[in-house]
C-alpha cells in the first residue's frame, strides 16, 4: 500500500508533518512518497499540479493532503493558480463523495460561537458532491471586450449544471451513510429557483426508493444556513452539490468550535480517496508553529478506516486525540481558560505519546 503526502502551502507543511510522525509510530509499513502541490509547487515547476505529483496522487491507495493557496498567487492566471490542484486532484481521481463531519468534541463545547447547549453532543455528517454543479460547469468565461482587455469586460459567467448519474450516485452515497447513523437525510437545494436543484430534488426522490428505510426530507439553502446556527442538532446526514456543500460544511465546520479540528475524506467509487482538513492553508499563521494538526490528524484516522482497511489503527488515532484533549491541551485556535496552550509540534508529540501508550 502507498500513500502519496501532499503537504502544498501555507500551514500545509507543518500540520501534514504532524500527521506523518503519527503514521509512523503505528508501525504499518505503508510506503509513503511526498510531492509539492499547490502555490509550492507552481514555485517550484511552474504548475500548480505537475505531471509527477497527478502521477503519485493516481498511483497511490491514499493521498495525505494538507491545503494550498496564498495571497501571492491571487494575481496569477485562475488555471495557475495553487486552487486548481486540489480541484485537478478531486476531478482526475474522480473523487466526487466528500464527507466532511462536524463533530462537536465535548471537550470544546466551550470553544463553540454558539450557546453550549446548542452545539453539544453535535454530530451531522455533511456530503458534498465534489465534482460536477457550477465549480466545474460548461461553459465558463469572461466575455472580454475586442481587444481582449479585462477593463472591458462586460460580463462574466458559470454555468451550473448536474447530471443524473452525478445526483444518483452522490444520493446512494449519502443514503448508505444514513444506515451506518441514524438513517435521516437532509437534501438541501435551491428546487424554488434553480433548474439544476429541481432536477437534484427528483432524482433525490427517485434513487430515495431504493432506501425506505432511511427518513429524506428537502431543505433550501438559505433555510438550511439559518437552521444550521438556530438548531444544529436537528441534522444528522446532510447531502448536497459543489457549491452549497462548500459553503455550509464551513458554517457547520464552525459550530463545532474550530475548522482547526476537523477532517475530510474524499473519495472514488472504489474508495480510493484523498484525505485533507476541513480548512485551508492560513497563510497569516504559516510558520509560526501555532497551526492546529489535530484535523490532519484525523483526516489521517479516516483514510485509516476508509482506504487502507485499518479500523483499529483508526480508533487509536481518534482515541489518542480524545486523551489529549482531556489532558487539557490546547493549540492556539481552541484554546480556553484552565487549558494549556501548545504549539503545532508539542500538540503532534502528545498524540504521538498518546497513540503508543495506546
Ligand atoms: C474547500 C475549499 C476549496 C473548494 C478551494 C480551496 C478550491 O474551499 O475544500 O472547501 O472550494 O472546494
Ligand atoms: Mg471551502
Amino acid at each position: 500500500m502507498k500513500i502519496a503526502i501532499l503537504p502544498g502551502d501555507g500551514i500545509g507543511t507543518e500540520i501534514v508533518a504532524e500527521a506523518v510522525r503519527v503514521l509512523e509510530v503505528l508501525d504499518l509499513s505503508f510506503e509513503t512518497e511526498s510531492a509539492l502541490v499547490g502555490g509550492a509547487a507552481y514555485e517550484a515547476h511552474g504548475h500548480p499540479l505537475p505531471e509527477a505529483t497527478l502521477k503519485l496522487a493516481q498511483s497511490a491507495d491514499a493521498v495525505l493532503f494538507g491545503a494550498v493557496g496564498d495571497w501571492k498567487f491571487d494575481t496569477l492566471e485562475r488555471s495557475l493558480r495553487p486552487e486548481q490542484a486540489i480541484l485537478g486532484l478531486r476531478k482526475n481521481l474522480q473523487l466526487f463523495a466528500n464527507f466532511r463531519p462536524a463533530i462537536c468534541h465535548p471537550q470544546l463545547t466551550h470553544a463553540s460561537s454558539l450557546k453550549p447547549e446548542l452545539v453539544a453532543g453535535l454530530d451531522i455528517l455533511i456530503v458534498r458532491e465534489l465534482t460536477g454543479d457550477i465549480y466545474f460547469g460548461q461553459p465558463r468565461g469572461r466575455r472580454l471586450s475586442p481587444d481582449g482587455a479585462f477593463e472591458g469586460q462586460q460580463e462574466a459567467f458559470d454555468t451550473m449544471r448536474y447530471s443524473r448519474p452525478e445526483i444518483e450516485r452522490i444520493a446512494h452515497v449519502a443514503f448508505q451513510a444514513a444506515r451506518k447513523r441514524s438513517k435521516r437525510v437532509t437534501s438541501v437545494d435551491k428546487a424554488n429557483v434553480l433548474e439544476t436543484f429541481q432536477f437534484w430534488r427528483d432524482v433525490m426522490i427517485e434513487v430515495h426508493a431504493e432506501y425506505p428505510d432511511v427518513e429524506l426530507d428537502h431543505m433550501y439553502v438559505d433555510n438550511a444556513a439559518m437552521q444550521l446556527v438556530k438548531a444544529p442538532k436537528k441534522f444528522d446526514v446532510v447531502v448536497t452539490g459543489n457549491m452549497f456543500g462548500d459553503i455550509l460544511s464551513d458554517e457547520a465546520a464552525m459550530l463545532t468550535g474550530s475548522i482547526g479540528m476537523l477532517p475530510s475524506a474524499s473519495l472514488n467509487a472504489a474508495n480510493r480517496g484523498l484525505y485533507e482538513p476541513s480548512h485551508g492553508s492560513a497563510p497569516d499563521i504559516a510558520g509560526k508553529n501555532i497551526a492546529n494538526p489535530l484535523a490532519t490528524i484525523l483526516s489521517l484516522a479516516m483514510m485509516l478506516r476508509f482506504s487502507l482497511n485499518q479500523p483499529e489503527a483508526a480508533v487509536r488515532v481518534e482515541t489518542a486525540v480524545t486523551r489529549v484533549l482531556e489532558s487539557g491541551l490546547r493549540t492556539a485556535d481552541i484554546w480556553s481558560e484552565g487549558t494549556q496552550r501548545v504549539g503545532t509540534r508539542e500538540m503532534g508529540s502528545a498524540v504521538v505519546a498518546a497513540v503508543k501508550a495506546a
